[in-house]
């Protein structure tokens, strides 16, 4: 992308998911006081974005300005204290006349409300799609994307147009990330009036995989992890399933009340690790055998992500074989398990395993030197 920005996928936080328009200036500092606290900045979720609803009305100059019952202090104080905690601040939009929630869309405002962003020291902006009549999705965007650039802030960009207009075909010049299907609910799998569960979401984002790279990345929305309607066993397939899709990691839940079983998830490094490859390359099914899947990502140096997945609801038995790696059967690979946190030791040509319903084992294959060749004189 042209601005530089998101070499790997985004990672922070965002409101929507667990409080949707229910939110204020107080929500907002709890939940960046405990991305500190939780150890979930120092994990890498650097991002603490206000979604819909923190609008007040526009001035009689046209200027935006925050609700200010929920947000007495302004946004730019709100930043302030975001990035005195060494994080960094993102805001939300709409390109139409209205958000989604009813709130000012930035539609003919573009440049001025770029400027106040800047002004107030935004760093990220989710730019929606409610409310554009027959606006053209690549022209609005790439006009925002324009207005950010005029400011000479560095903001990341992240496109919401649902997948409607096929951004993975645009989007990589104008914007950081597209989000590729309707809203996520937190649920396994369905869809449920608009939004859909997140296997649907999977589905719908996982062919997009030659699309994504670094700063420019398949949006599959945001994470459900610990909102509470999904089994710990399925945020835990929920989130290696981002990982391998090198999908932003946006959490979703309440930090500031989260449960050991959820920072479990949120803070394991190994599978942050995988989704912040340096490769930037999108992972990708290689394998479906009835509920059974096989996943595999290529990172940097050699290395691989592979995922076996259970969607099903009895137990199955999957085999990861190095021909769906890319490598040949004998080629040695150092295999860690990053969920159970351990050595598998160095394997050749397959490897197999049971795994439960709704369950993933997610290995890092490294390959092995070789063992050195004594010299025959
Ligand atoms: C639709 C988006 O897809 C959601 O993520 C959220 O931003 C809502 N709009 C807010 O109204």
């Amino acid at each position: 992308t042209a601005n530089g920005l998101a070499p790997t996928p985004p990672m922070g936080w965002n409101s929507w998911n667990r409080f949707a328009c229910t939110i204020s200036e107080a929500t907002i500092r709890q939940t960046a006081d405990a991305m500190v606290s939780s150890g979930m900045r120092d994990a890498g979720y650097t991002y603490v974005v206000i979604d819909d609803c923190w609008h007040g009305e526009r001035d009689a100059q046209g200027f935006i300005h925050a609700n200010a019952k929920a947000f007495p202090s302004g946004i730019k104080a709100l930043a302030d204290y975001i990035h005195a905690k060494g994080l960094k601040f993102g805001i939300y939009s709409d390109a139409g006349m209205k958000t989604c929630g009813g709130r000012p869309g930035s539609q003919g405002h573009e440049y001025q409300d770029a400027q106040t962003y800047a002004s107030w020291g935004v760093d990220y902006l989710k730019y929606d799609w409610c409310a554009t009549g027959s606006r053209n999705s690549e022209e609005a965007y790439a006009l925002m994307e324009d207005a950010l650039r005029a400011t000479g802030r560095p903001i990341v960009f992240s496109l919401c147009e649902w997948g409607s207009t096929k951004p993975w075909l645009w989007g990589a010049k104008i914007g950081n990330l597209w989000r590729t299907t309707g809203d996520i609910t937190d649920k396994w799998s369905g869809k449920h009036g608009y939004a859909y569960g997140m296997l649907d979401i999977v589905d719908r984002n996982e062919p997009l995989w030659p699309y994504a790279g670094p700063g420019h990345w398949n949006d599959p929305d945001m994470l459900e992890v610990g909102n509470g309607g999904m089994t710990t066993t399925e945020y835990r397939a929920h989130f290696a399933l981002w990982a391998m899709m090198a999908a932003p990691l946006i959490a979703g839940n309440d930090v500031a009340k989260m449960d050991p079983a959820t920072a479990g998830i949120l803070l394991n490094r190994e599978v942050i690790a995988i989704d912040q490859d340096p490769l930037g390359r999108q992972g990708r099914r290689v394998r479906r055998d009835g509920s059974g899947e096989v996943w595999v990502r290529t990172l940097a140096n050699g290395a691989r992500a592979a995922l076996l997945f259970n969607r099903g609801d009895t137990p199955v038995t999957l085999t990861l074989d190095w021909s769906a790696l890319d490598y040949a059967p004998d080629t040695p690979l150092a295999a860690r398990d990053v969920w159970a946190h351990s050595s598998l030791g160095t394997l050749t040509g397959r490897w197999q395993t049971s795994v439960a319903p709704h369950d993933v084992v997610m290995l890092r294959l490294t390959p092995a030197p070789l063992p050195t060749k004594k010299s025959r004189l």
